[in-house]
């Protein structure tokens, strides 16, 4: 059996490599096609260096650009290379340009579509992943959820067939390379840190960076909290950094410290060692949740809802007051409920795409 494998984004290496490993382990094909949304060293090969991720059959090269030229230029690049491979499924991750481009060039070639991370929903139109998430689900034979919230959402829009309750891969992941990190990350002795001794912060979400107000209220409020910051940029973000003119000395002054994007381990080792984390992102969140640190999420809605409801996470927009005031009170205690599996979600969904599996 031939599985065709589509990447192009960070968090979809982060994702493909637990499974590109129980798919090598069950003794299925992979034919790994990379879009090159990301394609910066620190974006890109890094994760493929350090997780052990087979090097991609093809890069299609496609770059950064709009929505619709960048989805349209991967949607012809996919189809010829499809076209080519005749493979058996289609496997994506996740709600990125990369994904939805896969996903529709292989319904359209009548090639089954596995999607991993599917049934997420943060109820907000105006965020494009949505919009990925959304589709992508509507054209897969085969949805492997993270979460049962992830189930209960496919059902509500009427998705019931080919429905798999999996687990997280990004738990599988965390769990193999959070002990990993532990052992060869040097990133605190690098930055001169101890742990829990700093906070650690990303943002690259368009409603956080692309209203300099919005960016300029955050790096403020980051300024003002009582631990330094260390801010792994994303290429977008620092781009905007610079279109507004804030000097990167300035935010250092204020305990702002502006790093380039650290590859995955190292980002595992700051992550478990942060007193806190600050962020926009889909997976942070649930890394935060992984390794038991207080996570201040800056949006008004997410994915991972649950993660909410012990007190773990919280979110609070772009808004600097509200930064400041829960940073200044979030201190969960209790004990965190297990949303995402048993770590296993990986085998789990090699042996479904061998036609082993119960559905949910
Ligand atoms: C994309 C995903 C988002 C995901 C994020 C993970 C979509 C619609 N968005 O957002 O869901 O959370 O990846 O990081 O698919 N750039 C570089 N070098 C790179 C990559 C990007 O400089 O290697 C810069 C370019 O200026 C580019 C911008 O970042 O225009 C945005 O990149 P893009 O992939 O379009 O979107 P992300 O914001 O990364
Ligand atoms: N990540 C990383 N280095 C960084 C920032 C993030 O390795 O400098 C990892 C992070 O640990 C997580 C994934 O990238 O596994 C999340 O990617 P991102 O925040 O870009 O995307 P999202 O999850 O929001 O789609």
């Amino acid at each position: 059996m031939k599985i065709l494998t589509v990447v192009g984004a960070r968090p979809q290496f982060v994702k493909a490599a637990p499974v590109s490993r129980a798919l090598q382990t069950a003794g299925l094909d992979e034919f790994l096609v990379h879009t090159g949304q990301h394609y910066d060293a620190n974006m890109s090969q890094i994760f493929f260096d350090e997780l052990g991720i087979p090097r991609p059959d093809v890069n299609l090269g496609v770059g950064s650009g709009p929505h619709g030229r960048q989805t349209g230029e991967m949607l012809i690049r996919l189809e010829e290379v499809m076209m080519a491979e005749k493979p058996d499924t289609v496997l994506v991750y996740g709600d990125t340009n990369s994904t939805i481009a896969a996903a529709l060039a292989a319904v359209k070639l009548h090639i089954p579509v596995a999607h991993v991370e599917a049934g997420l929903r943060a109820f907000n139109r105006e965020m494009p992943e949505e919009h990925n998430r959304v589709l992508t689900d509507h054209c897969a034979d085969l949805l492997f959820c993270p979460t049962q919230t992830a189930v209960d959402n496919l059902h509500k829009e009427n998705i019931t067939r080919g429905v798999f309750l999996t687990g997280d891969v990004m738990y599988d992941a965390a769990l193999i390379f959070g002990q990993q990190a532990r052992q060869r990350s040097d990133v605190l002795a690098r930055l001169g840190l101890e742990a829990k001794s700093y906070l650690l912060a990303t943002i690259h979400r368009p409603h956080n960076i692309d209203f300099p107000e919005r960016l300029a209220g955050i790096l403020d409020a980051f300024g003002l909290l009582d631990a330094p910051v260390i801010l792994p940029i994303h290429p977008r973000t620092r781009k905007k950094i610079a279109e507004l003119g804030l000097g990167l000395a300035d935010l250092a002054a204020r305990g702002v410290r502006i790093i380039d994007p650290v590859g995955y381990l190292d980002m595992l080792m700051l992550e478990q060692n942060a007193r806190l984390i600050l962020t926009d992102s889909g997976g942070i969140q649930k890394e935060a949740y992984f390794f038991q640190i207080p996570c201040i999420t800056l949006r008004n809605d997410t994915e991972w809802w649950k993660t909410l409801d012990a007190g773990w996470n919280v979110l609070v927009g772009w808004d600097p007051e509200k930064i400041l005031h829960a940073a200044r009170t979030l201190a969960p205690s209790g004990p965190q409920p297990p949303l995402f599996g048993d770590g296993h979600a990986a085998e789990k969904i090699a042996s479904i795409l061998l036609g082993i599996g119960q559905p949910a």
